[in-house]
């Protein structure tokens, strides 16, 4: 790995200066005059020992001489920048043409098993489009790990137990009109809103939904018949949304699976002495946090007892070394309690507990049709954006075979791209011009390079030897130097779970790839075509491979 090239030389050249070891960063140059990546680590020292960074940088930038970098420069307020040699450039593209879709995947953390706990939809309630953030990061940061060598598992933590349970039982039975196997999720949502109604005529209503939820947690049968119904056909509606997104989560446990181990769960806490009774409930209290209460005065168990017994049980079963949550921002108090907690009653470090939280996604107003009052249902949008790409084939390719399918691809690919390409914690507009601009940063956009690279190979009858590598154009290096970034983007993108580090790069990639191609024959080329259709192929794996992580798909036409 270069980075971990580039700070050995470092550590090496600080070691001959008789200072200690301290940590330091390797971030991707800027921009090409600065070079391929650049470190930090002169300023930092010049702050530890008091002296100035541009001196400290060219004392340590005298040590490094080897044949990876074709100079190394120091610069700015004492940044030293590293350009890669052409040779350098060379030995990866070759490792690109060996290693294939694999370049960039690591093998040797294979013994790690990373849990992703993703997606999290809710029984009886809509998959809305805030639900799509958690489900299509969690995917891609997913995709990240396994790419990476380790062991993944994920997990889909349905919202399927819980006292609002009591209160849909409570309204099935005094409203409902049909068969329960009759009920969609709409239906179930309307009742359920109706029981909030009604409750705030006749407060009493919400005495007897407890009884139903009582009556739930002690195995009464008519009450788990509904409560099984409900569970059925929501899973049935949101299957139909993963197979139009392509997800499939290994896992479905969800808070339901923990209810038998809930009263384990509070004893555990009761004898290591970590709750406190407070009026009644149980709770936690935690140094800097506000208490995590996880029984209530009436009996009952929470969301928070449920997750507790969720790490208890995955610690146990499948020994994790990290265990990601993706979950909106506004429970990041929550999660920070939980991983607390856990800590304190001793099952795992809260270190290896990560919240990646997500922000909203906002609507521009006006673009999406929401019928007064009525949430977004993500089948509806998913809908819109395969409609709306096929009027855009229409408009420009209409003679293209299998619309339909092609249409699938670019709305559904163009729907994750524009969640995948902020990071997660940023809010991010829904806009479908935006969405589905086929200029700009966008999934139509990456979807088209990698085509293009990939027919550009399909018509080229050479077969591709790397012998000697000499570039002769400055676009032929400006595109191997983005192609050996790809490793390093991977590397970092899983560890700070951030998807758009890939997505940003792979934009850059399509750029870069683009006016490489605009600019200078590959397929008509009178000099060093094989090094040419060599960079075409590797970007063309690399974009494939990448949306890949990204959770698109390209199709074979556009
Ligand atoms: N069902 C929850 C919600 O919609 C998300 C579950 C997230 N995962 C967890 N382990 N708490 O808010």
């Amino acid at each position: 790995m270069i980075e971990e090239k580039i700070k050995n030389f470092l550590n090496k050249a600080v070691k001959e200066l008789r200072i200690e070891p301290f940590d330091f960063s390797i971030e991707i140059s800027k921009e090409k005059d600065y070079g391929d990546y650049s470190s930090n680590i002169a300023m930092i020292l010049a702050k530890k020992e008091n002296k100035n960074p541009l001196e400290i940088a060219s004392i340590i930038k005298e040590k490094i001489k080897d044949k990876i970098f074709e100079k190394v420069e120091v610069a700015g307020p004492g940044f030293i920048n590293f350009f890669l040699s052409d040779e350098y450039l060379g030995e990866e593209l070759k490792k690109v043409l060996k290693e294939k879709k694999e370049y960039g995947c690591l093998k040797r953390k294979k013994k790690e098993t990373v849990i992703v706990d993703y997606s999290g939809v809710n029984i009886a309630k809509p998959f809305g489009i805030g639900h799509l953030r958690s489900t299509v990061i969690g995917q891609a940061i997913y995709n990240m790990y396994k790419c990476l060598g380790y062991k993944v598992l994920g997990d889909n933590h349905i919202g399927d137990w819980g006292t609002q349970f009591g209160k849909l039982i409570y309204a099935i039975k005094e409203w409902g009109d049909k068969k329960i196997q009759d009920y969609s999720v709409k239906d179930l949502v309307s009742l359920y809103i109706k029981f909030h109604e009604e409750s705030e005529k006749h407060p009493e209503m919400i005495n007897e939904a407890r009884q139903w939820f009582e009556r739930l947690e002690k195995g009464d049968k008519e009450a788990r018949r509904i409560w099984k119904e409900c569970v059925k056909t929501s899973l049935k509606e949101f299957d139909r949304v993963y197979s139009m997104l392509g997800i499939n989560i290994d896992m479905t446990l969800g808070e339901s699976f923990y209810e038998p181990m809930l009263k384990d769960v509070v004893e555990e806490a009761l004898e290591k002495g970590v709750v406190q009774k407070s009026q009644g409930a149980l709770i936690i209290p935690l140094k800097t946090l506000p208490p995590l209460m996880i029984l209530k005065s009436d009996g009952s168990t929470l969301y928070s007892t449920r997750d507790l017994a969720a790490i208890r049980h995955r610690v146990k079963k499948f020994k994790p070394s990290l265990i990601i949550y993706e979950v909106g921002s506004e429970q990041s108090l929550h999660f920070k309690q939980v991983f607390e907690s856990a800590e304190l009653l001793g099952w795992i470090k809260k270190e290896k507990l990560v919240h990646v939280p997500h922000g909203l996604i906002r609507l521009k107003t006006g673009k999406m049709s929401t019928r007064k009052g009525e949430i977004i249902f993500l089948q509806d949008v998913l809908e819109e954006a395969v409609r709306r790409a096929e009027e855009i084939i229409e408009r420009k390719n209409p003679d293209l075979k299998e619309k339909k399918k092609i249409a699938k691809i670019i709305g559904i690919g163009a729907v994750k791209y524009n969640d995948l390409s902020s990071h997660p914690s940023t809010d991010i507009i829904f806009d479908w011009d935006k969405i589905l601009n086929l200029e700009g940063n966008s999934g139509p956009y990456l979807q088209y390079a990698c085509l293009r690279a990939k027919k550009i190979l399909k018509k080229s009858k050479t077969k591709l030897v790397l012998k000697k590598i000499e570039f002769t154009k400055k676009e032929e290096k400006n595109l191997a130097r983005k192609i050996q970034q790809y490793p390093f983007v991977l590397e970092k993108a899983a560890e700070s779970f951030s998807p758009n580090l890939i997505s940003n790069y792979l934009f850059d990639l399509s750029k870069e790839f683009n006016s490489f191609y605009e600019n200078i024959p590959v397929l008509k080329a009178e000099e060093n075509k094989s090094l040419r259709l060599s960079l075409v192929y590797s970007a063309s794996l690399i974009l494939e491979k990448g949306l890949e992580i990204l959770g698109i798909e390209v199709p074979e036409e556009i």
